[in-house]
Parts: structure tokens; C-alpha cells; sequence
């Protein structure tokens, strides 16, 4: 196993944390905007995908909080929103990133962040969480102007780390990223973060399924990675 890939937010980070937030400015709403906003930020990227009208994952950020909130009748000065957004480069880590990560590279494994988000907002979200360090490169989509799942940005990934497909492996908690990358020939880490989360019935199974990251370092430090 050469690079492990980690999928940034619902990877790394908790996107729908940033309810947390929300919470001030709309109260009783926070989750169910969370939740809009972000399933309209992937919507979002995956038109302009297809669309080939590439514009950052940040702006698809900002256009679905403007939906998300239009859609709850929430009107908010754009001084609130502009402090949302700077809410969504803070969120935090899930508790195992830091010990998981600090393992696997103990254990002498290559780990990169590969991420829909510019490098400039990868730097500052993952700065702030503590995980920057615990890194050897970030790789963002934004290099090649298309966004996951096209099979381009794995083939980048697989470039850029310097490795082949079958040493590749992404790590994520998003079944439809990983689906994307058994489609362009890399191996697929499950983090199925929840009891309830469901894997998409196509597009195969993933290679291994753990609930954490510390599960994955578990797992690999006794195969002897
Ligand atoms: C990422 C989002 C899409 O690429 O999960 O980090």
C-alpha cells in the first residue's frame, strides 16, 4: 500500500457541524439547513462537472447557502453569511483524525488529503484542525478544473502521488467518491461513520470497511501496511 488518500470534508472534517453555527443566526433550523446546504454544494459541483462550467468548490460552497437558506425563508445580513462561510474553513476534525493519521504515518505510510477544495481552502480548514502537519501533500481537483467524481481527478490524484492505480487507495466516508474511485481503477476505504450510513447498491463494494480511522491504522498495522 503506497498513498493513502483521505477525502476531506465528511473525512476528516464534519461538514454538518457547521449546524453549530447556524444555530445562532437561525436557531431551531440549523439542521436541516446544514443538512440542504450540504447536499446542494455536492449537486452543485457534480453540474458543473458535467456541465463543464468549473468554478471553485468554495463558490459551490456559497451558492448552496444561499439556496439552502432561500428555501427555509431565511434572509441573513451578508455579514452573517460571510462569517458562515469562515465558520466552514474551522470546522473541526472528528476525534480519531489526529491519533489515526499520527499512526499510519508512524507506520510509515504516504498520506495525502485529495479534495474537491482549493489548496488555499484546504490549507486554512485543515491548518486549523491540526492535521496540516500529519500530511505529505495536499491534492485538490481545483488543479485540473473538474471536480470528483470524474475519473480525471483520480487519475491526477494517481499521477501526482507518483503511484499506480492499484497502490492507490482512497479513504473516505462519501460512498459516491469512493465509487468514483473504483472507477478509475484505485481501491476503496469505506469510513462508515455512522450506524446508519448507506452504501449505494452499484458501482461495486468497497475493498475494506472500518467506523473510524483508527480502525483503518488498527487494521493496517497488523497486515504490516
Ligand atoms: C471533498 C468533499 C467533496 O472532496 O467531500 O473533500
Amino acid at each position: 500500500m503506497k498513498t493513502l488518500a483521505f477525502d476531506v470534508y465528511g473525512t476528516l472534517v464534519d461538514p454538518l457541524r457547521i449546524s453549530e453555527a447556524l444555530r445562532h443566526l437561525v436557531g431551531e433550523s440549523a439542521a436541516e439547513i446544514a443538512s440542504l446546504w450540504r447536499a446542494k454544494q455536492l449537486e452543485y459541483a457534480f453540474r458543473r462537472g458535467l456541465m463543464r462550467q468549473y468554478a471553485d468548490f468554495g463558490r459551490c460552497t456559497a451558492d448552496a447557502l444561499t439556496f439552502a437558506l432561500e428555501a427555509s425563508s431565511v434572509s441573513l445580513e451578508d455579514a452573517d453569511r460571510q462569517w458562515l462561510l469562515q465558520c466552514y474553513q474551522a470546522l473541526e476534525p472528528f476525534a480519531d483524525v489526529v491519533p489515526a493519521l499520527q499512526s499510519l504515518r508512524h507506520q510509515g505510510i504516504r498520506c495525502v488529503a485529495f479534495s474537491n477544495g482549493p489548496v488555499s481552502d484546504l490549507e486554512a480548514l485543515l491548518g486549523h484542525a491540526g492535521v496540516l502537519d500529519l500530511l505529505d501533500d495536499l491534492v485538490s481537483v481545483d488543479e485540473i478544473k473538474t471536480f470528483k467524481p470524474d475519473p480525471a481527478v483520480y487519475n491526477y490524484l494517481v499521477a501526482r502521488s507518483g503511484s499506480r492505480h492499484h497502490d492507490c487507495w482512497l479513504v473516505s466516508g462519501n460512498a459516491w467518491d469512493l465509487i468514483g474511485a473504483r472507477n478509475a481503477g484505485l481501491n476503496a476505504v469505506w469510513v462508515k461513520r455512522s450506524e446508519t450510513a448507506l452504501y449505494d447498491p452499484w458501482g461495486g463494494a468497497p475493498d475494506i470497511e472500518v467506523p473510524d480511522l483508527l480502525a483503518l491504522a488498527a487494521q493496517l498495522s497488523v497486515q504490516g501496511g
